[in-house]
């Protein structure tokens, strides 16, 4: 692996901090506060090509790799995590599964207007019962010929009711288990699919999560991604490298904790001089510090791996895991550092700490990371 970025790997980088600190974080307090969707934010993302950074430029995507696309979520996710979770599924789960493994009528008529941001996509295989356990589908496609009739409820979509293109994963052929599992390209407006009312989150408030709801939907028989019975193993590829997308998310809350402690205990005078002079703090800073480069090259091995089209999905989960705790730990100590001042809004810290949860929840749970590791370590 070489740990010197290239020209274009460091020019995205420099973009996407730019581009944070000028667009998103003005007005990231009030979207917060006010679960208020950064719809223009994200349309502008769409025109600098952050939401199909990995996509093929004949597809309309920037041609970038895993790594820069790595870079760019962490520069996002410093400033505002909700923008980069909208840009976390729509280049990892949605574009990038399209790409793989859509037919080329797909991608022309889906993933070309995906990875430019004129629309933005879904994944949907969260259910109320089928969460970790996700081989449990309830949601049916049955087969009718010319179109798959679908009925079921998802759940915690992100992008639930601002995307136009849905990825829905639903059970076919119930005795094949998850072998009859297809996956459906559902569009908003098809009759019969409904969206619920917006979640009331703890924190990435600015993204818009919801339940979807379809009821006798008639999805054509061209909406299907790959051959019968994929639909599993589409997702769990797709997820795999999703979960390098989300472990630079929380990389970057992590980072952007640390950034504004740091700043904040040399501006901070206590018994005399700066709280970063005394070791209490200090210490914290450094072990943050350490923490978040370990960090960061787990989540840059993972993705140079997927760049090699080497196996990454022990390592994708690896960073995960790890950087979810780093991400919990940091924003912990980056509100600590600040005192009182932590605990409101204005210092953006208490706001980290509550957008760093979801990154050990979404895209499997910490404990799923540990299954996947776990039987990779196993298997030897
Ligand atoms: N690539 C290809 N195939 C894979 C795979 C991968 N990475 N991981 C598993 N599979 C295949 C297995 O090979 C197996 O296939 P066979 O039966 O043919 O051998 C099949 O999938 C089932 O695998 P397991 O037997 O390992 O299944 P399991 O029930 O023991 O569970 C699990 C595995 C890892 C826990 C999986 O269910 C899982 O990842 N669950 C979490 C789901 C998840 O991440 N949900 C998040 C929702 S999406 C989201 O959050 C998006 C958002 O909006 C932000």
């Amino acid at each position: 692996m070489d740990f010197q970025l290239t020209e274009e790997q460091l020019m995205i980088r420099q973009a996407a901090r730019d581009f944070a600190q000028s667009e998103l974080l003005p007005g990231v307090i009030e979207r917060d506060e006010h679960q208020k969707f950064p719809a223009e934010q994200i349309k502008k993302m769409g025109e600098l090509g952050f939401l199909g950074i990995m996509v093929d430029p004949k597809y309309g995507g920037a041609g970038m790799d895993t790594i820069s696309y790595a870079l760019a979520m962490e520069e996002i996710s410093k400033v505002d995590a909700s923008a980069s979770v909208v840009m976390s599924v729509n280049n990892s789960l949605v574009c990038w599964g399209l790409e793989k493994f859509g037919n080329e009528e797909q991608k022309q008529k889906y993933l070309t207007r995906l990875a430019t941001g004129e629309i933005i996509g879904a994944f949907c295989l969260s259910e109320p019962e089928a969460g970790s356990d996700a081989t449990h589908q309830r949601t049916t496609a049955v087969d009718k010929g010319d179109h798959y009739l679908l009925n079921g409820t998802k759940n915690w979509i992100t992008n639930g009711s601002n995307a136009s293109v849905y990825l829905v994963m639903a059970q076919t052929h119930p005795e094949k288990g998850h072998h009859g599992i297809n996956c459906l390209i559902v569009e908003k407006g098809m009759e019969g699919f409904t969206v619920g009312p917006k979640e009331n989150k703890l924190g990435i408030r600015g993204s818009d999560t919801h339940s979807l709801m379809f009821q006798d939907v008639k999805v054509p028989k061209e909406n299907r991604v790959g051959e019968d019975g994929f639909g599993f193993s589409f997702a769990m590829q797709t997820l795999s490298g999703g979960r390098i997308g989300i472990a630079a998310q929380a990389l970057g809350i992590a980072s952007g904790a640390l950034e504004l402690a740091t700043k904040y205990s040399k501006e901070r005078q206590a018994f005399g001089k700066p709280i970063s002079h005394h070791q209490a703090i200090a210490f914290k800073l450094a072990d943050m510090a350490t923490n978040i480069d370990a960090a960061r090259f787990l989540v840059l091995h993972a993705a140079w791996l997927k760049d090699q089209h080497k196996n990454f999905d022990k390592e994708g989960a690896m960073a995960k895991l790890f950087a979810s705790q780093v991400a919990m730990d940091a924003t912990v100590e980056a509100v600590q550092i600040h005192g009182g001042y932590g605990y409101v809004k204005d210092y953006h810290v208490e706001r980290l700490m509550r957008d760093a949860k979801i990154t050990q929840i979404y895209e499997g749970t910490s404990e799923v990371q540990k299954i996947v590791i776990s039987r990779a370590v196993l298997k030897g």
